[in-house]
């Protein structure tokens, strides 16, 4: 969900739910079949941590022999990796089953297997009553993978959706999908106890357990000496990120973790998302304006700027306290820039409490938000304890007003970059031009500009900004 224009899972950049997901393919990996080996398909929809969970999954299904492929027809095995944070994630799944189950009737033998967020809600209606599906497998149970596998090779329809306290796949060395080579995403932490009551996360994810830091650590560094240039650590609230050394008691909390991080070298870029406006202290911040390769942009949701609607939500801050962290954030890290991710039309919201997000929004000039209308997930503690009353029209409505008010603050944030000059790592080729590449500042901006001859995905460079949309700053290698 690189990732421009998406929505997020709290902020965890991900796919828009209305696209088609995302094919997971190893770059330069041979398309057609390799002989002697089985083949897997995996498309993953929702948050960032589903597609770092594909990358486990790949790693897992290397281990008993089976490489990814492109193509579904030639598969033997289809895996959709699935979000449930809103009722049309769910939608554009369902679709996709029907189609894998034209591919499997013409290739029988073909398995197709549901994985993460909506394996353990829907398990029983595709498995059992629709017959849609051979495998059904939730997000702590991949290890659980190859004996699945085994099992539905026979003929068998296999479930295991069980969550856990401990997994955090921390041995695992993921497989890089869909790779640029340059940055790459490790998960540090996986569940989470928030129970903000308009979430799913909760009940689909489990329990939040934060993995040995060592191993993220060492993750990172192996990333590094193989030529990526950024890291991005992972975590539904990474701020509550907490391990403590087994021997030694000794705790690690997320500032820590994130020096840990920068010191693997001045040139390995380090992000992180998502933080918590209850728990993102000014230990973070200030470890943040220590090391210059950790960058300098924050994605902190503030979901409504309506104190009332926020209690409701169960986000256990105020509009006041939200204030207070940005202010934080300006006086520590003034350069910074913050996201935010929005929701319009929950429970009972009255015209003069989403006046307060619009003005929330206007107030903290975000440099981007992923905007949601409320949808209502089953079993969340909004859908048991509040009627789901503002209609869809007025939910929309106001969705409108506040991506309109946010793409002229972005507007606005980005024309105040017109004259400076950042360093940019190159990621790629524009998509618009193979004579210009793109890639981001430290405020997470995804800037222009022309080739220079010698230059290459992974060098730093220093670009001059000229213009800028409310998405792209345009520039010059300085
Ligand atoms: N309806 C609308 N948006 C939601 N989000 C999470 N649950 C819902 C829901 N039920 C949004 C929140 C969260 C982001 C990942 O998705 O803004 O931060
Ligand atoms: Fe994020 Fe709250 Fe959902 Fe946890 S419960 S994933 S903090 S929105």
């Amino acid at each position: 969900m690189l990732y421009d224009s998406n929505p997020t899972l709290e902020g965890i950049k991900s796919i828009d739910e209305a696209s088609q997901g995302s094919v997971f393919f190893k770059e330069n990996a041979e398309l057609g079949r390799s002989p002697g080996l089985k083949h897997f398909y995996i498309e993953s929809y929702g948050c960032q941590m589903n597609f770092s969970d594909s990358e486990i999954v790949a790693s897992i299904l290397g281990d008993i022999g089976y490489a990814p492929t492109r193509n579904m027809e030639e598969s033997d095995l289809i895996l959709v990796n699935t979000c449930s944070i809103r009722e049309k994630a769910e939608e554009t799944v369902r679709k996709r089953l029907k189609v894998f189950d034209v591919v499997k009737s013409k290739r029988p033998g073909t398995k197709v297997g549901i994985l993460g967020c909506m394996a353990e809600r829907l398990k029983k209606k595709w498995l059992e009553e629709e017959k849609l599906v051979d495998l059904v497998v939730g997000p702590d149970a991949y290890r659980d993978l190859p004996n699945l596998i085994g099992a539905a090779e026979e003929g068998g329809r296999m479930v295991n959706v069980l969550l856990s306290r401990e997994e955090t796949y921390a041995d695992i060395s993921p497989v890089r999908l869909e790779s640029n080579g340059v940055t790459a995403f490790i998960s540090i932490m996986r569940g989470c106890d928030n129970m903000c009551s308009f979430c799913v996360v909760p009940f689909t994810r489990g329990r939040e357990r934060s993995r040995d830091p060592f191993s993220i650590v060492a993750e990172a560094t192996d990333l590094f000496q193989k030529g990526f240039r950024e890291v991005t650590l992972l975590g539904q609230n990474v701020d509550s990120y907490k391990w403590e050394n087994p021997e030694t008691g000794e705790p690690t909390d997320f500032a820590d973790l994130l020096a840990m991080t920068a010191h693997i070298d001045p040139n390995l870029r380090v992000r992180f998302s998502t933080s918590h406006p209850k728990d993102m202290t000014d230990k973070v911040l200030h470890t943040m304006a220590t090391h210059e390769n950790i960058c300098k942009y924050i994605h902190l949701p503030v979901q409504s700027g309506n104190s009332r609607i926020l209690e409701m939500m169960n986000r256990t801050y105020d509009r006041e306290w939200y204030m207070n962290r940005m202010e934080s954030i300006r006086r520590i890290l003034p350069e910074a820039a913050v996201s935010s991710d929005i929701i319009t039309g929950f429970c009972s919201e009255t015209e003069e409490e989403h006046q307060d997000t619009l003005s929330i929004v206007e107030w903290a000039e975000y440099s981007m938000s992923y905007m949601f209308a409320y949808s209502e997930r089953p079993g969340t503690l909004a859908a048991r304890k509040y009627p789901d009353d503002i209609p869809e029209d007025v939910k929309k409505r106001r969705l409108n007003e506040v991506i309109r008010l946010q793409t002229a603050m972005a507007l606005k944030h980005n024309k105040r970059d017109i004259g400076k000059t950042f360093k940019v790592l190159i990621e790629r080729d524009s998509s618009k031009s193979a004579d210009d590449f793109c890639g981001r500042n430290s405020q997470n901006k995804m800037c222009v500009f022309p080739k220079q001859p010698g230059l290459k995905p992974g060098d730093y460079v220093e670009v001059k900004i000229h213009d800028a949309s409310s998405a792209t700053l345009l520039g010059k290698i300085a």
